[in-house]
């Protein structure tokens, strides 16, 4: 088989380690991948969002199969264009990135198919959505409609707040994704996050994982892309997870169906849980990143294999086995990051990793200069612990952690600390 992986996080990167490992695998080829990728893959520097370049490598690379990373180039149609031009993606067509290149799209989903989630409206129009505001108790959430990079939602403790974010987003803050805004009853309880992989026909549960938000330790400060994760997420047990795929997942699937496009790739439900109930917060079309860093070293099955039966859509016949263990994720970030940080910088200890056991690392923002890795992006690196409690995950990752260098890098201290308070 020969893969081709688009996308360059550490997401990625746990990605491509687990199909270079596989014995069915020809050649892996990934664009544009990072200085971690580089050293098991052919990377290329090619832009993802232009279909055609992409389509051309696959006919003069013969690839078999593409794995699409991030949402963006999903939500742009890429599955569509390479499908029917006889490349199989894994990742959902156009219509059905909506899920999560929409938020009034999957809403509506959520009404018309009776999906547990927040009471909300959507609005085009600034007056009307005030009208709403001052109708409704506070907290609100505020939400752009389309792809704001994790940063278009807005959680209002004021009205004030919630017509500002209102009117800001109205005048352009985040483009035509905020053409649309879907105001919604502020939601209580735990985040977890939830995932499973559909072939268009079936569907078959993957585990669960909770990230970590916000940039600061407690769960405070600016909202990031994630800033560490663990996997399995103590939380999810089977009654939860059973109300998550009937009540939330299979009617979710069913109206893509309906819809006449059928869901193919990973599906990432993300949940508030309250009195063991389950609603969706939202809808991610691919795999959540760090959460794949702690959910793919996990599985024991061979990836491609995986992939390979996606794309025979033959999941009903096939099962997934899990490591009874727990994995932990730690986020090495820019200081500075999620707002500007510098890149550039030389990192020292990354051969630390071949003396310990239980350990891992992905990257994510770094590239190759002159042999050295250097920073290249705001997350540059995941530190990975496993063991057969979360605890002695956690220590395993955090005492790589203290091993590794740059100038100028910032990790949350308490990465774990829901699912280890009690
Ligand atoms: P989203 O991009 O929709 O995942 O929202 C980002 C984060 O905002 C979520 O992970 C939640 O922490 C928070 N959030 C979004 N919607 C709600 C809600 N209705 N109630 C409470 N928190 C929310
Ligand atoms: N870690 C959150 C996401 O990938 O959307």
């Amino acid at each position: 088989m020969n893969i081709l992986l688009i996308g360059g996080g550490g997401r990625e990167h746990s990605v491509a380690k687990s199909l270079s490992k596989s014995s069915k695998i020809t050649e892996l080829h990934c664009i544009p991948g990072n200085a971690g990728i580089e050293k098991i893959a052919k990377c290329h520097n090619y832009d993802i969002s232009n279909q055609q370049e992409i389509l051309d490598f696959c006919k003069n690379n013969n690839i078999d199969i593409v794995f699409v990373g991030p949402e963006i180039p999903l939500v742009e149609g890429l599955a569509n264009y390479l499908n029917s031009n006889g490349f199989f993606t894994f990742g959902p067509n156009q219509k059905a990135a909506q899920l999560e290149g929409s938020k009034s799209f999957t809403k509506n989903i959520c009404k018309e198919y009776n999906i547990p989630t927040a009471a909300y409206e959507t609005f085009s129009n600034l007056d009307k959505a005030i009208k709403y505001i001052d109708n409704h108790s506070i907290p609100l959430v505020i939400k752009a409609d389309g792809l704001a990079a994790g940063k278009g939602v807005i959680i209002a403790e004021t009205r004030e707040h919630a017509i500002n974010s209102v009117k800001e987003i109205f005048s352009g803050k985040f483009g035509s994704a905020g053409n649309e805004i879907v105001i919604e009853e502020f939601l209580e309880g735990e985040e977890a996050s939830f995932f499973v992989v559909s072939d268009g026909n079936s569907f078959i549960p993957l585990t669960s994982a909770q990230d970590h938000k916000r940039i600061g330790d407690g769960d405070t400060g600016l909202n990031t892309g994630g800033m560490g994760a663990y996997s399995p997420a103590p939380i999810m047990n089977s009654d939860l997870e059973e109300k998550t795929i009937n009540k939330i997942i299979k009617p979710t699937l069913k109206a893509m169906n309906d819809y006449g496009e059928p869901y193919i790739g990973i599906l990432y439900a993300g949940l508030m849980i309250k009195d063991n109930e389950p609603k969706l917060i939202e809808y991610n079309v691919r795999f959540g990143d760090p959460e794949c860093q702690v959910i793919i070293p996990r599985l024991e099955n061979d990836l491609v294999d995986l992939l390979i039966n996606v794309k025979e859509k033959n999941l009903d016949n096939y099962t997934l086995n899990w490591k009874d263990n727990f994995a932990i994720t730690i986020v090495l970030a820019a200081n500075g990051y999620p707002e500007s940080y510098q890149t550039g910088d030389e990192i020292e200890g990354l051969d630390q990793v071949a003396n310990m056991d239980n350990v891992e690392i992905f990257h994510a923002g770094t590239k190759m200069i002159e042999n050295k890795v250097v920073t290249s992006g705001g997350r540059v690196l995941n530190v990975n612990g496993y063991g057969e409690k979360l605890v002695d995950a956690k220590e395993k990752a955090y005492d790589l952690v203290k091993k590794i260098n740059w100038p100028d890098y910032y990790y949350r201290k308490d990465i774990g600390w829901r699912a280890l308070k009690d």
